[in-house]
């Protein structure tokens, strides 16, 4: 059994990790549509992480007896001045989905909800994991700069880093 309150801020948080994932879907779009096949593998995958982040409270929500509503989801940007501003746009929303646990863990330890704090841990490893990959990404964008080749390498980097990423998962490691 769950309070209506943590219910309630569950299903913000299902509506925040969703609309993740489409504005990660929005923003491959627009790499796509810049020839940047590495950023648009790279983004698209972290969009299907974000669905994922959203089922598990889904059926986190199905089991401790509450009830998940399906987002309205609001439409994301659709266009970018640039692919650096893309990945510091990631970072700043990631930052703010951490923000957002925290909050949830707080209510969950006023409501002595031992289960949805232990739930939510999984979340707090996920973030610290997805904060340090967008740190990286920055630090390579900033490291290659603004020459004239830098769009070439910048997507070479997120290949590598994607090719990264689905590697450890095949091999059964977190991305
Ligand atoms: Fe599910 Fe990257 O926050």
């Amino acid at each position: 059994m769950i309070s209506k309150k943590m219910e309630e801020a569950l299903n913000q948080q299902i509506e925040f990790e969703g609309y993740a994932s489409f504005l990660y879907l929005s923003m491959a779009t627009w790499c796509d549509s810049q020839g940047l096949k590495g950023c648009t593998d790279f983004l698209k995958r972290q969009s299907e992480e974000e669905r994922m982040h959203m089922l598990k409270i889904f059926e986190y929500l199905s089991d401790v007896d509450g009830f998940a509503l399906t987002p309205g989801i609001k439409e994301p940007p659709r266009k970018w001045e640039k692919v650096q501003e893309v990945f510091k746009q990631v970072y700043e929303h990631e930052q703010k989905v951490t923000a957002s646990i925290n909050k949830l863990i707080t209510l969950a330890n006023k409501e002595n909800d031992y289960a949805t704090q232990h739930f939510l841990q999984w979340y707090v490893n996920e973030q610290r994991e997805e904060e340090a990959l967008m740190r990286t990404v920055l630090d390579r964008i900033r490291l290659i700069g603004e020459g004239p080749q830098s769009l070439y390498f910048i997507d070479k980097e997120m290949d590598a880093l994607n090719q990264a990423a689905v590697a450890a998962e095949a091999a059964g490691g977190e991305a």
